[in-house]
């Protein structure tokens, strides 16, 4: 049985009030129609086609997937003519399932709960009951059965009193689909072709229309505004939180946890409150993270402990290392185990070898640095000249002394002592002292300069 995808995303997202396409929006860093398409690749859809209309290009390019099959629909014509668009596509799908671009989070338990239905039929829908279904399309039933969807718009009062509501979601097989699709009339009160008018033509064909139902209500809700993404957004939060300290990850405060992207992790983690993750990130075991701490794309080893507001990205931390407070990685550092990073240190394109310990206010890029090296306050690598970059290279167990600033490309051989306050130009050899700096004077006599006039 091959499942095809239609996602309809043709809508304008007027009420988003934004010049970006709505279904680039993001939910948790991703587009919301990346959502949906990850959705339909889980469910193990054999084609995934995506009906536009509005910023076409920019959804394209954004989305950038080559597997899928990008179907205009120049003018909305309505929910039927959308996915009739599509169904060129789908010529060789036995069942279609239709989601929609700007409904994000619909779980692959709910899905596949509505595939199952369509097992024994050709028609199933996904439907909810709600307290207030004012503006969507009710489902009519006659003594149980499914006879047909009328809009909110052409129901009758006693219709508009159904809670039973269409959430837009749907499956069926593919032939049937196309043949209901091109016998669709738009003699209604909006003038559309309605996709929901295929359920009266599945009844006429003596079809029982089977129904599932979502666990939650927010898995089929969509997003017209930016506070209805918020909400979403916030649910998807609490869910992947939830989900996290299931797997053994302590979160000091769910509500204040964010994660946009993965997070693998090991045992007995611990995320204090207002951590950030983004993109593919690895927390080894025992890893204890502080508050208000940014990782992104990084690799943390077992036992490491990063203090609080540390801002960590496209870095690696070996095992048992202490990051922070206030200590940001840049992009393509390698720290080995047991090595110290402390405050206002900021690290960049460098590889640390173990035990090595920068603890306060330095510079330290396109640098080497050995094993249990000490960096000491206020040293900075000058690793630009105004046009190149260049590197350091500091041996094993070099020691350099307080506000020292090292003159890419630089030398510091291993064992070797470099004095406080030097500016280091030319290699300093291992294992001896190398200082450059004015001699202390004292003057004998000297005053400080008094006030002259008034
Ligand atoms: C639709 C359903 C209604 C259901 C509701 C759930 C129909 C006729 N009605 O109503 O029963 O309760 O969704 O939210 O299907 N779209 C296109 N091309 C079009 C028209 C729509 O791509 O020509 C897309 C929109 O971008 C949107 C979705 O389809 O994502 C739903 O369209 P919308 O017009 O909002 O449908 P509703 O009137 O809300
Ligand atoms: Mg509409």
């Amino acid at each position: 049985m091959k499942l095809g995808v239609v996602i309809l995303a043709a809508g304008q997202g007027t009420r988003m009030k934004s010049a970006l396409p709505k279904v680039l929006h993001n939910i948790a860093g991703r587009p919301l129609l990346a959502h949906v398409i990850d959705t339909a690749r889980v469910l193990g859809g054999d084609k995934v086609a995506v009906v536009y209309g509005h910023g076409g290009d920019r959804v394209q390019q954004a989305i950038a997937d080559p597997g899928l099959v990008w179907v205009e629909q120049a003018e909305q014509l309505g929910t039927g003519h959308a996915v009739e668009q599509a169904m060129f596509a789908m010529a060789d799908m036995d069942r279609v399932l239709v989601l929609y671009g700007d409904v994000p989070l619909t779980t692959q338990v709910t899905l596949n709960s509505l595939i199952h239905q369509a097992e024994g039929s050709a028609l199933a829908l996904l439907t909810v009951t709600l307290d207030d279904p004012t503006g969507y399309g009710r489902i009519v039933r006659v003594e149980g059965h499914v006879t047909r969807i009328v809009e909110q718009k052409d129901a009758s009062e006693v219709e508009q009193r159904i809670r039973e509501i269409n959430t837009g979601i749907l499956i069926a097989e593919r032939a049937k689909l196309a043949g209901w699709l091109a016998r669709l009339e738009s003699n209604n009160a909006q003038g559309e072709f309605y996709l929901t008018d295929i359920v009266a033509m599945a009844v006429d064909d003596g079809i029982e229309v089977k129904t599932a139902h979502p666990a939650d209500t927010f898995e089929v809700e969509g997003v017209n505004d930016r506070v209805q993404l918020a909400m979403l957004e916030r649910r998807h939060q609490q869910m992947q939180a939830e989900r996290l300290m299931r797997q053994g990850v302590t979160l000091r405060d769910p509500a204040r946890f964010d994660l946009r992207g993965r997070l693998h992790s090991g045992e007995d983690v611990e995320l204090d409150v207002n951590v950030l993750i983004e993109g593919e990130v690895t927390l080894g075991n025992g890893v204890r993270v502080g508050a208000n701490t940014v990782i992104r794309n990084s690799r943390i080893g077992d036992g490491v402990w990063i203090k609080e507001n540390c801002v960590i990205e496209d870095a690696v931390i070996g095992a048992d290392s202490i990051i922070g407070p206030f200590a940001r990685l840049r992009p393509a550092t390698t720290l080995a185990e047991r090595v110290h990073v402390g405050n206002f240190v900021e690290i960049k394109k460098s590889d640390v070898a173990a035990g090595s310990k920068i603890n306060h206010l330095s510079y330290i890029g396109d640098t080497t640095i050995g094993r249990s090296v000490n960096i000491g306050a206020g040293t900075i690598t000058c690793n630009y000249d105004g046009v190149n970059k260049f590197r350091t290279v500091i041996g094993d167990n070099a020691f350099i002394g307080s506000d020292t600033q090292l003159v890419a490309p630089v030398e510091v051989g291993a064992g070797a002592t470099i004095g406080a306050g030097s500016t280091i130009t030319r290699d300093a050899p291992p294992d001896t002292l190398t200082l450059s700096r004015a001699k202390q004077l004292t003057l004998k006599g000297w005053k400080r300069p008094e006030k002259q006039g008034d």
